[in-house]
């Protein structure tokens, strides 16, 4: 059968963080609970004009050689910070990056699984259509209720896979486990900015659905365990990594004797600074993973576990592809978060909670450091430009 997989990925998040240790300080909590209890350092922070759809256009755009341009046949574009009731947010990066007109856009939704629902339909349709490339994208803004429980947890961040035929850097075998169970542990009603969560009930669901779908793995003949030498988790806060391998290695029993803590620690060094980016949160981990193992990881296996609230769990397998790391972005990646500037607590609150309330026509004010920026809500029309007071697009979306 042909080899399908990403062939390219590249991921973004925006150019300013806020310190969990001082997040701490201002909750009255001992620092170590977020930095070692929850496993973060930091959180990144979008900006007044940056949304999902700017933080896209910034991590596709460096994927988009002429013939990626040329082959699109479909993007997915996979979120739960939606912008929109009706457009897909998809189609806004489409308007922004000009792709190619000959292509379907959609939009995805199932919590922070819907990217990994992306990913294998994309294996699929280029397994019938060899010649065609998918561009999937995942990208979330993670907000709860000020001074809650998951505050410690937040982020933001995108990530954009090309998914082709003999791919450069990761092949995704056919073979899932798969668990769907309706259950309310993490939801966002349509008229709320922060989602609702029953964090205990999360993580308790999170762990069956690990269990649950890695046994619909085994029994559908899945890659065996033993094969497998790296770990890639659904990582809301880094600590859930542990508690998930943990479950996995009681679940797999001797078949798991040959892993331990390094199958996964180079999956947590982009989300320890990043936070909990929802859809994008494993494929920042893949990447993380990728650009930051020491080894070379070429012919090697990776088993994911993908999970979204409410809830939806997939496991599965994939191999890095020999001589994969001529096609990694790691300086890219490395550069972009090094390049990061620190705000304070009071820019934290204003960008992160009372920027997203406002639903008015506004000129967002550039404070951006991606290439992409939301510009105007003009007759509410969401208005998107390139950066650095370069050429309005405002024509497009007339
Ligand atoms: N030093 C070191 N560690 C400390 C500490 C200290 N001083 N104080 C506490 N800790 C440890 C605790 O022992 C605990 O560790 P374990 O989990 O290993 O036992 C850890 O810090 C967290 O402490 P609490 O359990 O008391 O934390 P909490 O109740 O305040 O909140 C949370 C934790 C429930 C995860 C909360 O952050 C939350 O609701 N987050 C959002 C929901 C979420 O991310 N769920 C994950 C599964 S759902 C999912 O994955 C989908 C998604 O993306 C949302």
């Amino acid at each position: 059968m042909t080899s399908v997989g990403i062939d390219d990925i590249s991921i973004y998040s925006p150019g300013f963080f806020y310190s969990l240790e001082d997040l701490a300080r201002r909750h009255g909590v001992d620092p170590a609970k977020y930095l070692y209890g929850i496993g973060q350092e930091q959180m990144a922070v979008p900006s007044p004009d940056e949304d999902i759809v700017t933080m896209a256009a910034n991590a596709v755009a460096p994927v988009l050689t002429d013939d990626v341009r040329e082959r699109i046949s479909t993007v997915i574009f996979a979120t739960e910070s939606g912008v929109d009731q009706s457009k897909s947010a998809g189609m806004f990066v489409h308007g922004v990056l000009g792709l190619n007109p000959n292509c379907r856009v959609v939009e995805f939704k199932q919590a922070c699984y819907s990217a990994t629902a992306g990913l294998q339909f994309a294996c699929d349709l280029v397994r019938h259509r060899p010649g065609e490339k998918v561009l999937v994208i995942a990208a979330d803004i993670a907000r709860y209720e000020r001074n809650s429980e998951g505050e410690c947890t937040q982020g933001a961040g995108a990530v954009a896979m090309v998914i082709a035929r003999n791919p450069s850097l990761v092949e995704i075998h056919p073979q899932s486990g798969l668990f769907s169970l309706d259950v309310m542990d993490f939801w966002r009603p349509n008229h709320r900015d922060a989602a609702y969560v029953d964090g205990k009930l999360s993580i308790d669901v999170y762990l069956r659905s690990l269990r649950e779908s890695y046994a619909d793995f085994c029994r559908k003949d899945g890659m065996p365990l033993a094969a497998i030498e790296k770990l890639c988790f659904h990582q809301p806060f880094t600590k859930m990594s542990k508690k998930a391998f943990a479950a996995l290695r009681e679940a797999a029993g001797a078949d798991a004797e040959h892993l331990d803590e390094t199958s996964y620690a180079e999956s947590q060094v982009y989300g320890r600074q990043i936070g909990n980016t929802y859809a994008a949160s494993l494929y920042i981990a893949l990447t993380s993973l990728l650009d930051n193992c020491a080894e070379d990881l070429g012919g090697r296996n990776i088993g994911l576990f993908s999970y979204g609230s409410g809830s939806v769990g997939e496991f599965f397998a994939a191999t890095v592809r020999k001589g994969y790391r001529r096609g990694l972005r790691t300086r890219a990646h490395r550069a972009l978060l090094a390049g990061r500037r620190e705000i304070d607590y009071s820019t934290y609150v204003a960008w992160f909670y009372n920027s997203a309330k406002s639903a008015e026509d506004r000129v967002c004010p550039e404070e951006t450091a991606g290439r992409y920026r939301l510009a105007a809500i003009e007759a509410q029309r969401r208005v998107y430009a390139a950066a650095r007071n370069l050429e309005l697009n405002v024509a497009a979306w007339r």
